[in-house]
């Protein structure tokens, strides 16, 4: 009763991280073992049955942002498996209940999110997500900046009303570079790209969405009757009307056929522009797909095949914690070096203290690792049968393993925190560390190593204690030349030139990353405004939230950091504003990303970028799906034209540049 009422609590936990906050923690696999376990354990103990249980229904992906709509066809899942075995169990269910041979319709599982699309008369009505699969949320808005889906369908024959059903996606690389920005402008880079499909779409500002480049692949229509007779007839006819359907699609008659589709698409995958988790198998007859009809969950007639990501099976040796800037504290499971997918794993994470639990990790355990996307390598799995009895279970540390601070969790928090913010020494490293960093003061050599050089030596414990040093103290230090010191001393007094928004960022205030940083800079002239400021004041401003506001007001509440403030404002630091940088709205580049790229004749790069800032726009430094245009000037860098060109964005020089921002540019 304990591990089935675990199980759902944990699957209800995911199913939120899932379907709402499009971050999961967790892989398909893992889910799909537990949801397995939590199946097997309720059949077995049909007294602990419960209604609610996540067995038993769609996870939901209700944000209360949009307006509901009901489904006129129910939006169900698939039934999947990760073996040849109940592949062919499923083709021999599907033979039981016909007589003579069944012929399948094999797709690619595309990895994004579901959408359904309803057309009257040829022309889009509405576009509703998933939601409970009987109710969805209207994206209409949002949908209708992606460019593969038409807004009218074409040709002829097409039913008055018609129902497309298929993925939205984001191709690889608009993935990539979506994400080397958001970690440059520190947000957390989004986990694979089927959580960047399902957050963009669930987005509030269509303008954002149609900026990062959604693709849709379709895998059925619905109508009432149908197109055709068979599945395959229909995807053919959705074509027709102009609805992007994949041409991997194939035609099965047998299920060695089935298979034979399955291991050529398992390399073949790796070459499309987007994910795939798998290969979905359906019964080809929309009048046999009748005749076996669905179970309360998943349809009798369709089942998914997906393919596990690489994984490899190791040792455990130790788990050690390390603790963050920010004070969080984080588990990471030391390995036997394993080879998986190219590289050799040493280091997993394991997330939390939840985590580890619901693995019941034991040091000496082998365990599974997989390796899946961009992610770094985790455990998804103990294998119990090879456990000894002497092995002692992992037991969460109760205690900073840096400071020797009791450890605090703050409810509805999955991390472990260490507040003695003041004196844990990685924290007040990293605060350091970030303070230096490129984005914030770029003070050049004080990285990583002689940051903790001067932490060791008592030289800073304090980030305004850098602009206290003196070059008698640094050459004194090992590894510390008199060259060296005097780099690190000019470059110290070189970033007291730091403007006003980057000086804010490097104070590094819970939340507030570089772009949170400029808007501040903008709104409140100088830093003591922003000081003043209360938190009514802080959430009229658009991108500032209640959880960034109480984090401002909180670090200006403390007297240290008040104090702090003032040393680094008598150190020259700027910390008000610098009117060229400083923008007052209404500019004619709101929101647009651009890319400046090569020399010009008319005006330096910095010139632009401030006349970037100025006019609202942001100056982004590589290319990706989000960028607006390239501003370009001469001997422009190879690869970012040959990416401009993938993703179809513009590219303008100098003279069209200082057109459009010209008074009387017209607007858009
Ligand atoms: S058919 C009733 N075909 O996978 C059957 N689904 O686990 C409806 N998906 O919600 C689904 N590619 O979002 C189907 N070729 C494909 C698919 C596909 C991706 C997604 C879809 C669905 C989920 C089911």
């Amino acid at each position: 009763k304990e591990r089935i009422e675990k199980l759902r609590s944990t699957i209800v936990e995911h199913n939120r991280r899932y379907y709402i906050d499009s971050e999961p923690v967790i892989s398909d696999f893992e889910y799909d073992l537990m949801m397995l376990e939590l199946e097997a354990l309720e059949k077995k103990f049909p007294e602990f049955a419960a209604g609610d249980s996540p067995s038993r229904r769609v996870g939901s992906d209700h944000k209360n942002e949009f307006t509901q709509f009901e489904h006129g066809y129910p939006m169900l899942s698939l039934g999947n498996t990760y073996s040849e075995s109940e592949l062919r169990e499923f083709d021999t269910r599907v033979k039981k209940n016909i007589e003579g041979d069944v012929e399948y319709t094999c797709e690619l599982k595309f990895d994004g999110v579901s959408i359904s699309i309803i057309y009257n008369n040829g022309r889009m009505l509405r576009a509703l997500t998933r939601g409970d699969g009987v109710k969805g949320d209207d994206v209409t808005q949002n949908v209708m900046t992606i460019r593969s889906i038409p807004y009218m369908l074409s040709g002829e024959n097409i039913p008055a009303e018609l129902t497309a059903r298929g993925e939205i996606v984001m191709p690889r690389a608009v993935f990539d570079g979506i994400n080397i920005d958001r970690l440059a402008n520190s947000l957390p880079p989004f986990a694979n790209s089927r959580n960047a499909a399902s957050g963009t779409l669930k987005l509030l500002d269509p303008k954002m969405v149609a900026s990062r480049n959604l693709d849709c692949l379709f895998y059925a229509i619905l109508s009432s009757p149908p197109v055709s007779g068979s599945h395959f007839d229909n995807l053919v006819q959705a074509s027709v009307f102009g609805l992007n359907i994949h041409n991997s699609i194939k035609k099965c008659s047998s299920i060695d056929e089935v298979i034979a589709f399955i291991s050529y698409w398992e390399q073949e995958r790796k070459n499309l522009p987007f994910d795939t988790d798998g290969i979905v198998v359906k019964v080809n007859s929309l009048a046999l797909q009748e005749r076996l009809g669905f179970t309360a969950k998943n349809p009798r007639w369709a089942i998914a095949f997906k393919y596990k990501a690489e994984e490899a099976v190791t040792k455990l040796l130790s788990v050690s914690f390390q603790v963050g800037r920010t004070g969080a504290v984080t588990p990471v499971a030391n390995l036997e070096p394993v080879a998986l997918s190219g590289t050799v794993v040493k280091r997993a994470s394991l997330h939390n203290a939840d985590q580890i639990d619901l693995l019941d990790l034991r040091t000496g355990d082998m365990v599974f690792v997989e390796k899946g996307g961009e992610i770094i390598p985790k455990i998804i799995g103990v294998d119990s049968s090879a456990r000894g009895n002497e092995y002692d279970k992992i037991e969460f540390i109760t205690l900073c393993p840096e400071c020797g601070t009791t450890l605090v969790r703050n409810e509805g928090e999955a991390n472990h925190f260490c507040p003695n913010y003041r004196k844990c020494p990685p924290q007040i490293k990293g605060r350091i560390e970030h303070f230096t960093g490129r984005k914030a003061m770029d003070i050049e050599g004080l990285g990583e190593e002689t940051v903790e050089l001067l932490y060791n030596n008592k030289l800073v414990g304090n980030i305004a204690d850098i602009f206290d040093l003196r070059f008698e103290q640094l050459i004194g230090l090992e590894r510390i030349g008199e060259k060296s010191a005097a780099n690190i001393l000019n470059s110290i007094r070189k970033s007291i030139e730091t403007p006003y928004s980057r000086a804010l960022f490097a104070l590094g205030i819970k939340h507030v990353g570089e772009t949170v940083a400029k808007t501040l800079a903008s709104k409140f002239n100088s830093i003591d405004m922003l000081v003043n400021a209360g938190f009514e004041d802080l959430t009229s401003i658009e991108e500032i939230g209640p959880k960034i506001a109480a984090s401002i007001i909180a670090y200006f509440n403390d007297s240290e950091n008040i104090e702090t403030v003032s040393r680094l404002k008598s150190a020259g630091i700027k910390f008000s504003g610098d009117p060229a940088n400083v923008y007052a709205g209404g500019g004619k580049l709101e929101r647009k990303n651009i890319v400046i790229s090569g020399t010009f004749a008319k005006h330096g790069r910095d010139e632009y970028k401030s006349m970037i800032e100025q006019q609202g726009g942001r100056n982004t430094s590589s290319v990706s799906g989000s960028t607006s245009f390239i501003l370009a000037g001469n001997d422009m860098g190879e690869s970012k034209k040959s990416k401009a060109q993938k993703f179809g964005i513009p590219i303008i020089d100098e003279n069209e540049f200082l057109k459009m921002i010209s008074v009387n540019a017209i607007e858009e």
